[in-house]
């Protein structure tokens, strides 16, 4: 059976997708729809028709999930932030834990290991501490809001009920400023026009605020203005202009320049203060961070004396965490501004007993085991999306640390990885634990122990 664009089906979720859309088969024929959810039968559009899988618009729910919500926010469905929204929360947690088992199954041919429940949010709304709105003009419109799912086109969000809960006014304030200013935004397609990206970055329990406007230009003559129009908000600690000419669809380049206050807010994970600065990685969910450090830090299971290496370790968070209780922390990141960050928080937390270090993990990780003779005792990993260089992992076979602490966003790249380390006979699985990072939407964090045998 050959199927086309503008196709209209009724079919039956099975599964569901890595960004929370429904998958249906026709005939073999993959599926993807979203806004459904597994066991519902709807009527669909296919809107893309690819050799061996397609698009599909849902045009009616027939058979909805008993589980299946009224979304609060009025973008659900168009925006691609929350793609879940329409699932229960409670759903939502058993969905993830379902996701990494069958990740470690499929991926990794983990059959029998047992993944434990997912650590959910008290209160799954305004979560987030960083939002990237991506600024663009439409139709002689200007758009600010999120990428809907799949595509580049912007969903105008007034009030994202999952980001901070001073963005939509910083936002409406920024539209009034690009307007009065008569200041262009920036075309992917042409590469021309000046305002990229508006970042916004909350401290949870500092309520420091940072707004970094990202440009396509190598300065910025609106600073003044800029720096009066934001001068209504009290909390605003931080401006950053970061300068981004590449034509690609990374967010920020690498200069930053900061036009109003310090170059950094702070923010506290547990009785630790961080120094947080534009370009660096800081988790997006300060709550549910806690959580996650305090299973890292539980897996690590340090007495004292132990000697530890976090491989991807940003501005030192978990390194810190972990230095509390362990005779010595080396940290390895390959952000300059992060490893900085994470030099000042060891001496803000008064914590002596970690060093850090610039450059890739596959890199220095090496050079620290064969040069600096470091034989860890516990490594742990908290990679992006793409997982571990394969070098890594295999010279973490050759130093065989007593235990690995895997910290992951990507449950597929981490099945991948276990499967390298626990092949080999020396590792084996011992703990897996999801923690909810990123409700309303397909994504989850987990935590692994990989044991020696
Ligand atoms: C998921 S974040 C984790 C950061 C930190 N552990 C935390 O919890 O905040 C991954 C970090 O790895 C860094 N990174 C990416 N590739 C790297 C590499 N090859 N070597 C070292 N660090 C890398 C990124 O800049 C980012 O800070």
């Amino acid at each position: 059976m050959t199927i086309k664009k503008n196709d209209i089906y009724i079919i039956k979720i099975t599964d569901i997708g890595n960004s929370g859309e429904g998958i249906g088969k026709i005939d073999g024929y993959t599926l993807f729809v979203k806004n459904t959810l597994p066991e519902e039968e709807v009527k669909v559009l296919v809107v893309k028709a690819n050799k061996s899988y397609g698009y599909g618009k849902v045009i009616e729910v027939l058979k909805p999930s008993p589980y299946r919500v009224e979304p609060k926010c009025d973008v659900a469905g168009r925006c691609g932030g929350c793609t879940l929204q329409h699932l229960e929360y409670k759903k939502q947690l058993e969905l993830k834990k379902n996701k990494v088992k069958q990740n470690l199954i499929r991926i990794g041919g983990f059959e029998n290991v047992e993944v434990k429940d997912t650590i959910g949010m008290e209160n799954p709304y305004h979560y987030r501490n960083k939002s990237q709105y991506p600024v663009k003009k439409e139709n002689d419109k200007l758009n600010i809001g999120f990428y809907s799912l799949g595509s580049h086109k912007i969903v105008n969000v007034k009030n994202c009920l999952i980001g901070g809960e001073y963005d939509s006014e910083i936002v409406a304030k920024i539209t009034e400023f690009i307007e009065e200013n008569n200041i262009s935004a920036y075309d992917e397609k042409t590469g021309k026009g000046l305002i990229r990206h508006i970042i916004i970055r909350i401290g949870y329990f500092t309520g420091e605020i940072m707004v970094c406007l990202v440009v396509n230009s190598k300065n910025f003559k609106f600073k003044k203005e800029l720096i009066n129009c934001l001068s209504i908000f009290g909390n605003i600690s931080s401006i950053v202009i970061n300068y981004n000419t590449n034509k690609t669809n990374v967010i920020m380049g690498e200069k930053c320049e900061s036009i109003k206050g310090n170059d950094y807010i702070t923010d506290k994970i547990g009785d630790l203060t961080f120094k947080i600065s534009p370009l660096s990685f800081f988790q997006v969910n300060p709550l549910q961070t806690n959580k996650l450090y305090s299973v890292a830090l539980e897996y690590a299971n340090l007495k004292g004396d132990e000697v530890v290496i976090d491989a991807y370790c940003g501005i030192g968070t978990i390194s810190l965490f972990l230095a509390q209780k362990a005779k010595k922390v080396y940290g390895v990141e390959i952000v300059p501004d992060a490893i900085k960050n994470a030099k000042e928080n060891a001496k803000i937390n008064k914590i002596e007993n970690a060093e850090f270090f610039v450059g890739k993990s596959e890199d220095i990780v090496p050079k620290l085991y064969n040069e600096e003779k470091i034989k860890p005792d516990v490594i742990v990993v908290d990679p992006p999306r793409k997982g571990c260089e394969e070098s890594l992992l295999r010279l973490m076979l050759d130093i065989k640390p007593e235990r690995i602490v895997y910290v992951s966003c990507d449950s597929a790249t981490l099945a991948r990885d276990l499967k390298k380390l626990c092949e080999s006979g020396v590792y084996e699985i011992k703990k897996v634990q999801p923690v909810d990072m990123f409700g309303h939407t397909g994504h989850v964090e987990s935590v692994v122990l990989v044991k020696r045998k």
